[in-house]
């Protein structure tokens, strides 16, 4: 099979999420265990550096009419861990100073979702299926099957959609149909498009698209629910037969605390001498008292109110209490970056406010932290729970989407648990499980539940056979 990605972020050339880890590391692990050519196509952003694009072959050029727009689009590609990656070169919608939050972002991922589509006969190998990903991909399935009444090029071609965070859904006015998309009104006037009195470009996607995938079973049985789908109920509900939960995985050669180039040393899960290391060096690195037997709890995590920060404001005082050294890493909404930054002036040396964003300080953090806190109001998949049980780091998750599905309860019977789990959104009820995880904590027992998450298997082996087996039902 030929599985062209198409996704607005890859690591490692750029990345603002978990959508960028996934897109760079699926695609090699489908390449490494299989038959099948893999391939990426992805925007040439600025952000993207140099040492990439001298690696990067310019193929053509070539124009892509949006409506009554006739843009000019560069193709340039590069090899890199058995996957070709592709990338879309336009400085009008790439040359800025971030990925996304500008005020033609629905103009600019519309260029590229049109790009890819026409570009398939121009690739290396024409696609089979093309696997599309979140809002910004989400009129290439439109695209596909516009296309498949007119050209023989396309009429085989399948598509697969995953919903990453389905907040996120691309509106835009309803002139956009004719306007910008350049598509016929009967996209509009069948409802297609239309959600409310606007464009909905994930619905369009839901409902075009071959097959729907989301990032765990859990977070893909909870869409059916108003609380999580954020208005999409209805349509989830009209696509059951087509979608599926599949866990993601993670980098299990990148994060890996026995090579890890970040930490002060290395370790293992039958050894964990170097964890104490690292923690030591933590602890100095971001002021911290030098104490070996005090809890560090860590959050790793964009500061918005979906992860749960809330409830971290609510009981701050309270988790201080419980007797932990708390270390923030993330940038997000300013009330909470001046919350953490003011708790850390009044609390020197017991909380560090890192308001930043920093792969290797977050690996520093997985290596050198006790205990990993997340509390999200919703979470699709969320990757760090898995890193930071990689490294030892023992999770305190609330009960959703994939937080579910990656952490084993400790309360319930100690023998297989990773972590602590609470179910209901209250904070009291997070700041109860955490002292009970302080209190695992000063025992021996701790240990064992440390070992058993450095254990568990979150490669992607077991996600890759499930979406190569989507693929393959797909083309029959
Ligand atoms: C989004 C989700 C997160 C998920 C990631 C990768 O960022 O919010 O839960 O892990 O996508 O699928």
């Amino acid at each position: 099979m030929n599985i062209l990605f198409a996704t607005s972020e890859a690591a490692p050339f750029c990345k603002t999420g978990g959508l960028a880890d996934v897109c760079g590391s699926l695609p090699p692990a489908l390449a490494a265990s299989g038959e099948d050519r893999i391939a990426v196509i992805m925007p040439l952003y600025t952000q993207i550096k140099m040492e990439w694009r001298q690696k990067m072959t310019f193929r053509k050029y070539t124009f892509v009419d949006l409506a009554w727009r006739h843009q000019y689009c560069g193709l340039f590609s590069l090899e890199y861990q058995g996957v070709t990656w592709y990338f879309v070169d336009n400085e009008q919608y790439f040359r800025r100073d971030r990925l996304y939050g500008e005020g033609d972002d629905g103009e600019r991922f519309a260029f590229f979702s049109k790009a890819v589509a026409d570009l398939l006969p121009d690739l290396d190998d024409m696609p089979d299926v093309v696997h599309c990903n979140d809002w910004q991909t989400a009129a290439v399935p439109v695209y596909l099957k516009d296309y498949a009444v007119r050209l023989d090029a396309y009429k085989k071609v399948r598509s697969v959609f995953t919903i990453h965070n389905i907040e996120y859904q691309g509106w835009l006015n309803p002139d956009a149909v004719t306007d910008l998309l350049g598509l016929d009104r009967g996209w509009w006037d069948s409802g297609a498009l239309r959600m409310g009195g606007a464009v909905n470009m994930l619905k369009a996607a839901l409902l075009a698209s071959d097959a729907v995938t989301t990032v765990s079973p859990t977070y893909a049985s909870q869409l059916h629910d108003s609380y999580y789908a954020h208005g999409m109920d209805g349509i989830i509900a009209a696509i059951s037969d087509k979608m599926s939960g599949v866990l993601n995985g993670i980098d299990v050669v990148s994060f890996d605390p026995r090579t890890d180039q970040a930490l002060a040393a290395h370790y293992e899960a039958d050894d964990l001498a170097g964890k104490a290391v690292c923690k030591a060096a933590l602890q100095e690195q971001l002021g911290l008292a030098r104490e070996a037997d005090t809890p560090v709890l860590a959050i790793v995590s964009r500061l918005v109110g979906h992860k749960g920060m809330d409830l971290v404001c609510q009981v701050a005082d309270g988790i201080l209490a419980s007797g932990v050294q708390l270390v923030v890493l993330g940038m997000g909404d300013a009330g909470y970056e001046d919350f953490f930054r003011t708790l850390e002036s009044h609390n020197t040396g017991r909380v560090a406010a890192c308001i930043t964003y920093s792969d290797e300080l977050a690996r520093r953090i997985y290596g050198g932290a006790d205990l990993f806190l997340m509390p999200s109001k919703s979470e699709p998949c969320g990757l760090s729970q898995m890193i930071a049980m990689r490294y030892g780091t023992v999770p305190i998750v609330r009960q959703t989407g994939g937080l579910n599905d990656s952490v084993r309860s400790c309360q319930v019977g100690q023998d297989d648990g990773t972590g602590f789990v609470f179910a209901r959104y209250d904070a009291g009820d997070m700041l109860a499980v955490i002292r009970q995880a302080v209190a695992l904590y000063h025992t021996a027992d701790f240990g064992a539940v440390q070992r058993r998450g450095m254990r568990e298997d979150f490669s992607w082996k077991r996600s890759a056979e499930a979406y190569r087996r989507i693929y393959a039902n797909l083309l029959g």
